[in-house]
């Protein structure tokens, strides 16, 4: 990572519970991952400021992927862009202004049609009562061997009862779990 990069994320952290972003230690964990298996086709939905993006675009930048983040905020998006943009970023991510349900049937729509590859990484840290929505709308968008990844599962369970059910009993993934911040679901395809 370059020092233009790590500065910014360093400033970033510095508010980090306005803009309610992922703790470092669970950001390095996603930009870990990415780059040892070479993920390319990422997803994330609830990109605030930019903070967790900036980490991913990072490393798809190595893999040769991109970035498609999700945001209904303008003001966040704008932050978002700048922050990218400050870090030489911008180019390996593609925002999408709207509801995360609304863009993700856009998405599926955009699959179907061959216009767009299946996605082989997905973070979701929106809104937590959704998560079983964004699931089942996302599963079929998610390569074999690809990841799962859902913030907040600890600090917000209650909000995402239904989710976690399925997941706990879904045989089709291989389930882990980070320990930092509110808690983040790991979930690989298999
Ligand atoms: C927890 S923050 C995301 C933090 C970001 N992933 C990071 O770590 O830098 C959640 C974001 O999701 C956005 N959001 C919440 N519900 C949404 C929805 N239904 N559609 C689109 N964005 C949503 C919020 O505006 C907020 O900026």
């Amino acid at each position: 990572m370059n020092t233009v990069i790590a500065k910014k994320l360093k400033a970033l952290e510095e508010t980090s519970k306005q803009y309610w972003n992922i703790p470092r230690e669970t950001a390095v964990h996603l930009s870990l991952l990415i780059k040892a298996c070479k993920y390319k086709n990422i997803l994330e939905v609830g990109t605030s400021n930019g903070y967790s993006a900036i980490w991913m675009a990072e490393a798809a930048r190595q893999t040769n992927g991109k970035v498609t983040t999700v945001e209904y905020f303008e003001e966040r998006i704008n932050l978002a862009k700048n922050n990218l943009k400050d870090c030489d970023l911008l180019q390996y991510v593609n925002i999408k202004h709207g509801k995360a349900l609304d863009i993700i049937k856009l998405l599926a729509k955009q699959v179907n049609n061959n216009e767009i590859d299946l996605f082989d990484f997905i973070f979701i840290d929106a809104n937590k009562a959704e998560y079983i929505d964004y699931f089942n709308a996302l599963d079929p968008l998610l390569l074999e061997n690809g990841m799962f990844i859902a913030d907040n599962v600890t600090s917000h369970q209650n909000e995402m009862k239904d989710f976690l059910e399925v997941f706990n009993n879904h045989t089709g993934y291989q389930i882990s779990y980070l320990p930092f911040g509110g808690g983040t679901l790991i979930a690989l395809r298999c």
